[in-house]
């Protein structure tokens, strides 16, 4: 190689570093995370449509809302619900709230995330199910699919590591996890921060929605957050956050 070729190439290598770190700074000042918001167990479900592990949802039906004030004033904790299944349609409507895409081209979401990490996965433990079987499902959110993760011994098994006597009863309940991957740059206290803040949001948009569908349910943080994350198969990066019973 000529000397004149070494030139060349360190000139293209200099060129090239100035290149990412313009590139990089574009992505500081627009907040976008560079690390990705993918949650833990969630499935690649490209190209598995025929699964019968993946419920596709229906969209959700913005028909019959009630207004936020009349839901602001109805909302209230109950904690026995009658023997009453729940349907595809009211968890499509339930899930949207809690974390339906409402920005098709940024991602951005009903609830709202500290720097757009979105670290929360959604767990849903379907105990009376209309069209959707008795088990426990990860809501995956681009898809706004569920994806089967436990049969019904599992979530047998949740009820019992949650034990409420309001989850017993309830038709379905909600579990939120964290992921502290995303925070790495971050210390222990911001990414608990972040989540719990976000789990609040996420919980609350529930809670609304059930009020609006004519549906109640309950918050959970009583419980034994190991137990139910290891019936969940979560490790210590995903750790269990908060929760909600529900029915009729
Ligand atoms: C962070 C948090 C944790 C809660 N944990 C439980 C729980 O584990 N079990 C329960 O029955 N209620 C729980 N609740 C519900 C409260 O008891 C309820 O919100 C409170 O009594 C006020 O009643 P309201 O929600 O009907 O306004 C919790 C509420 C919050 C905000």
């Amino acid at each position: 190689m000529t000397q004149k070729q070494i030139m060349f190439q360190i000139c293209g290598i200099f060129f090239g570093l100035i290149i990412l770190c313009i590139i990089q700074a574009a992505v500081f000042a627009q907040d976008i995370p560079l690390i990705s918001q993918q949650t833990f167990k969630i499935p690649d479900i490209s190209g598995v449509q025929g699964d019968t592990n993946v419920f596709s949802l229906p969209s959700p039906d913005h028909s019959k809302s009630a207004t936020l004030d009349e839901v602001l004033q109805n909302r209230r904790s109950v904690r026995e619900y009658q023997n009453i299944s729940i349907s595809a349609q009211e968890l499509s409507n339930l899930l949207w709230a809690a974390q339906g895409i409402t920005d098709g081209n940024s991602g951005k979401r009903t609830a709202p995330s500290g720097q757009q990490i979105y670290p929360i996965t959604l767990h849903v433990a379907v105990n009376r199910g209309d069209d959707v079987p008795t088990g426990v499902y990860t809501y995956h959110v681009s898809g706004h699919q569920l994806i089967r993760e436990l049969d019904k011994t599992g979530e047998q098994n949740l009820i019992e590591a949650l034990g409420q006597k309001s989850v017993t009863s309830s038709a379905a309940c909600i579990i939120m996890s964290g992921n502290y991957s995303p925070y790495q740059k971050f210390d222990t206290d911001m990414a608990n921060q972040s989540m719990y803040l976000e789990a609040g949001h996420i919980a609350q948009n529930i809670l609304l929605e059930l009020t609006s569908l004519d549906l109640s349910g309950v918050p959970l943080a009583g419980f034994n957050y190991e137990n139910v994350g290891n019936v969940l198969g979560l490790d210590s990066d995903h750790p269990v956050l908060y929760g909600i019973a529900f029915g009729k």
